[in-house]
């Protein structure tokens, strides 16, 4: 059973998932408006994973005696200025998630539970492939600089980008 502690930092994460998901959702909306088709494409899969890491804290929080809470939210931004100043912005969100991460396992450790620590491994896997996947975007784009025929094959790439690989379900 999780302690009122635990449970309580666990709606914090549903929180984040959930802000992580808007956050994603706005970047596409602004992405599609301004032709991104494959920048696009990739902010709304994204958008729809971080559905999915929230959806699967509802479902450990309600099996191990809590109750999972949907949050209110503050609307996200809706302009990004450029699609390297947007991964920037997905990278240091990314960076944020993961330091949030440390401190639920870190809470964890600290109240013994160890059931939520170790459901939390799957969380600590995907932000490193999160923040990898990031980081290689903006490194791309830095090599493109202010190449519009690069930028026009960034976003085409992109068209084709397959997600990375989940870790398996915990
Ligand atoms: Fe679910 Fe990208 O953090």
């Amino acid at each position: 059973m999780l302690t009122k502690e635990i449970e309580k930092c666990l709606n914090r994460q549903i929180e984040l998932e959930f802000e992580s998901s808007q956050y994603y959702l706005s970047m596409a909306s602004w992405a599609q408006r301004h032709g991104y088709t494959g920048v696009t494409k990739f902010l709304y899969l994204q958008a729809d994973e971080e559905r999915a890491h929230m959806i699967k804290l509802f479902h450990f929080v309600n099996d191990r005696g809590g109750h999972a809470l949907v949050p209110a939210l503050a609307a996200p931004p809706t302009d990004f200025g450029s699609v390297k100043e947007l991964f920037k912005k997905v990278f240091d969100h990314e960076q944020l998630v993961s330091r949030e991460i440390n401190e639920l396992v870190d809470e964890c450790l600290k109240a013994k539970d160890y059931a939520t620590h170790n459901f939390l491994q799957w969380y600590v896997a995907e932000q490193i492939e999160e923040e990898k996947s990031a980081q290689t975007l903006i490194d791309k784009l830095e090599m493109i600089g202010n190449d519009k025929g690069g930028l026009y094959l960034f976003d085409r790439d992109l068209e084709n980008f397959a997600p990375a690989q989940e870790p398996n379900a915990a």
